[in-house]
């Protein structure tokens, strides 16, 4: 009867209906004694039986309630003060439990331990999103095994993203469909180690991401029942972004391709990354062009050096040729000269009058 007596110390003034409250329990007790122990709701939970959901919000506790009921399916955590996810957090009295759905979004958690999720085989759904992650261990996604669906969306400060493609393991979560990793500031993929061959859907809006490397491409080209969402992530548009390029206009593996714009170049910023030209990303056509230009000024260079050579080479004719002009100006001049001293002398004037 103990298992009841925290629903039933409101509803019986012990000190009145003693014996009547006894009795009421008694018969509670005996219709339902073949049930476990596990009916009490954990202090500040709501739980509903009939769903299996059990809701914990906004408590003062750092730790994850240590009783949960057994028949619990669904599990929702939210606006606590959960520094640490230690080993086993959601095992009770080290027995399995039956959770489907783990939802740990705004807990302030900082760090998961190895092992946190051990004794939940069922989980299918686990949603961390709204953590301040500094710390997660290689081992923290261990025996996740029928995990379909992780959400991690704005849970990474910068410095763990490293640890988080360490810790999303093929080993650890070999049955994922869906993984979100919006709001991360990832600058790339952050799959080293997983296996993307059943992941249906990866979601990484709102990243950092510049650029997706030709090798991570053509990964994605042998899973073509991968969605990949990218909008919201600053793109550089330069020629190295070709393979990328190609991969959203040829694919359609990227359901938000129309909305991924341009960040870099200054000239091309805002511009959706689909309407790019061939040449734009063209990085063969860039360098030609580098090249010609090059070229040019090596033939101009070089026919300047010509030209001053001649000049150097024929200094001497030149001089020859200079003086003769002059010679020949004076000669002019003289016989210019010779004329005006004649046309201008008076007397011949009155002779010919
Ligand atoms: C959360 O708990 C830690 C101690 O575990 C405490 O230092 C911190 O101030 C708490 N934060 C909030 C927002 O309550
Ligand atoms: C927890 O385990 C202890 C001993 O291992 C046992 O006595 C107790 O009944 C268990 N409690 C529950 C709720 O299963
Ligand atoms: C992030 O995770 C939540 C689950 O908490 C989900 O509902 C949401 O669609 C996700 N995606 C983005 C982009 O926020
Ligand atoms: C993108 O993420 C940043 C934090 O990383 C957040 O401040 C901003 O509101 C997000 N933008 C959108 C449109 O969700
Ligand atoms: C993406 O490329 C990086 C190297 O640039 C590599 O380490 C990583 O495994 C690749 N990821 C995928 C999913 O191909
Ligand atoms: C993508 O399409 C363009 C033109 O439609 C073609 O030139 C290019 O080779 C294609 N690339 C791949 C990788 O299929």
């Amino acid at each position: 009867m103990w298992i009841f007596s925290s629903a039933d110390n409101s509803k019986c003034p012990f000190f009145i209906w003693n014996q009547w409250c006894l009795y009421y329990a008694a018969v509670v007790c005996l219709l339902f004694s073949h049930v476990k122990t596990d009916d009490v709701c954990p202090p500040t939970c709501i739980c509903a039986r009939d769903s299996g959901t059990v809701t914990c919000r906004d408590g003062e506790d750092t730790e994850v309630p240590g009783d949960i009921p057994e028949w619990t399916s669904t599990l929702i955590l939210k606006g606590r003060n959960i520094s640490t996810l230690h080993r086993g957090a959601f095992m009770v009295n080290g027995t399995e439990m039956e959770i489907t759905i783990l939802s740990l979004s705004y807990n302030g958690i900082q760090t998961i331990e190895p092992y946190a999720f051990l004794g939940l085989p069922r989980l299918h759904l686990l949603d961390l999103s709204h953590n301040q992650l500094e710390s997660i261990s290689a081992r923290a996604f261990h025996g996740l095994l029928e995990l379909r669906s992780l959400y991690l969306n704005y849970s990474f400060l910068p410095s763990a993203t490293a640890q988080l493609s360490n810790a999303l393991t093929t080993q650890s979560l070999r049955n994922l469909h869906r993984l979100e990793l919006a709001g991360n500031r990832l600058k790339s993929i952050p799959l080293e180690r997983l296996d993307i061959y059943n992941l249906h859907a990866l979601v990484l809006i709102n990243n950092s991401i510049e650029n997706i490397g030709g090798a991570n491409i053509s990964e994605l080209y042998q899973q073509r029942r991968i969605r990949v969402y990218l909008s919201l992530n600053p793109f550089r548009c330069n020629c190295e972004l070709e393979a990328f390029y190609y991969w959203l206009k040829n694919s359609s593996m990227c359901p938000d391709s129309g909305r991924l714009l341009c960040r870099e170049p200054e000239a091309k910023r805002g511009i959706p990354v689909e309407m790019l030209r061939g040449e734009d990303v063209d990085c063969v056509n860039e360098n030609l062009e580098a090249v010609s230009y090059v070229f040019l000024g090596i033939v101009l260079a070089l026919i300047g050096v010509v030209f001053l050579m001649v000049l150097y080479l024929n200094r001497r004719g030149i001089k020859r040729w200079l003086n003769n002009i002059r010679e020949a100006c004076r000669d002019q001049m003289e016989v210019y000269h010779y004329r005006y001293e004649q046309d201008s002398d008076p007397r011949l004037a009155n002779v010919a009058v």
